[in-house]
């Protein structure tokens, strides 16, 4: 039975440093610890690997953490136990998903010379297969729950190289609000913050249109991204459009942002399409939201999309406007559900 979320007391951007440190010296001495993590949505898109293990991002990107849904992971490593057991939303996960999530905990084990073994506990408050990348949450929470458990004491720059040799974009929902993800080697290819959560009123629509789990997820797309011919286009221009998208979302100036993310989201779509095999993720509804988005903003309701890989699509726009977006993708044909975030705090432990 899921029972860690029961337990979150209401949810503030803002972290207590004080806090977090005391929090620290408990867990190093009970070897266990608890953190929470928000998702992120990518405005600027990590899509293919220089270095598959090591998940170093053929490019830079760029991203919101999302303040309303969140990951909490529970770690104690334990005396006794023979390997890693693994719980997601109550229920015990082996196979490949305990394997990965063994390998972060690997890292962590080499570093601090621990010899036991660790119980995860994972509970999220949104659903699987929302189109939202569970695994960024996932594996910043296990990051900085597992290391403060194993009394390891990391910078926020350490804790994002740990979570994204986990998942690549994980490393982004480490630091708060707006984070930007550096390509780089081992040690610099990390996320920092651009600005808090408090920047900007921004506000994501996540707009379902199915909650099918994609055949083909995340770690295997960027594994065949090189096989498009049109990846190195998409790479080479990653760069600017990562420092235009930095210029306009520190001048909050959504105008001239929302081009720039839809852009960057069909380039990365053409690069999925045209890759060997080809990924299409997206359904007739994706479409039907992309050409309502365009429709609205002739009729002066500044709304731009994003879409991961899913057929979701994230509707971005001012706060003032989300009640008047979720209406109106509320009426699309096939649209089952939206969920809404504004921008998150960082990951952080959490007193259990
Ligand atoms: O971190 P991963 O391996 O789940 O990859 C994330 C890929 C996208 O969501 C499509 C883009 C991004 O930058 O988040």
């Amino acid at each position: 039975m899921p029972t860690l979320i029961s337990k979150i007391p209401p949810l503030s951007t803002l972290v207590n440093q004080d806090e977090q440190i005391e929090l620290r010296a408990r867990a190093a001495r009970e070897h266990r610890a608890t953190a929470l993590a928000h998702p992120n949505i990518a405005f600027i898109k990590y899509w293919g690997n220089i270095d598959h293990l090591q998940r170093l991002p053929a490019n830079p990107s760029l991203s919101m953490n999302l303040a309303d849904l969140y990951t909490v992971t529970s770690v104690t490593f334990e005396m006794g136990l023979n390997q890693d057991v693994l719980s997601i939303n109550g229920t015990q996960v082996t196979g490949p998903g305990l394997t990965r999530v063994t390998a972060s905990l690997n890292l962590i084990r080499t570093e601090t010379g621990l010899n036991r073994a660790a119980r995860v506990e994972s509970e999220s408050n949104f659903p699987v297969g929302s189109g939202i990348a569970s695994s960024a949450a996932a594996f910043a929470a296990l990051s900085v729950a597992g290391a403060a458990a194993a009394g390891l004491a990391l910078t926020e720059a350490e804790l994002s190289r740990l979570a994204r040799r986990g998942s690549g974009s994980a490393c982004r929902s480490v630091p708060a609000g707006y984070c930007q993800w550096l390509a780089g080697n081992d040690q610099t290819s990390v996320a920092t913050s651009l600005a808090g959560p408090d920047h900007w009123n921004l506000r994501d629509l996540v707009v379902i249109v199915s909650q099918e789990h994609k055949s083909v997820g995340s770690t295997g797309g960027h594994q065949i991204a090189d096989t498009s011919s049109l990846q190195p286009a998409r790479v080479a221009g990653a760069e600017s459009r990562l420092a235009a998208c930095r210029q306009a979302l520190l001048a909050r100036d959504l105008a001239t942002m929302g081009p720039v993310i839809e852009e960057d989201t069909i380039i990365m779509h053409a690069v999925m399409m045209s890759g060997h095999p080809p990924l299409y993720y997206w359904h007739p509804a994706t479409m039907a939201v992309i050409q309502a988005t365009q429709q609205w903003r002739r009729e002066e309701l500044p709304v731009y999309f994003t879409i991961d890989a899913g057929p979701n699509v994230h509707l971005i726009c001012e706060a003032e406007h989300a009640p008047a977006v979720e209406a109106a993708a509320r009426r699309i044909a096939g649209v089952q559900d939206v969920l809404i975030s504004g921008a998150g705090g960082p990951a952080r432990l959490i007193e259990f």
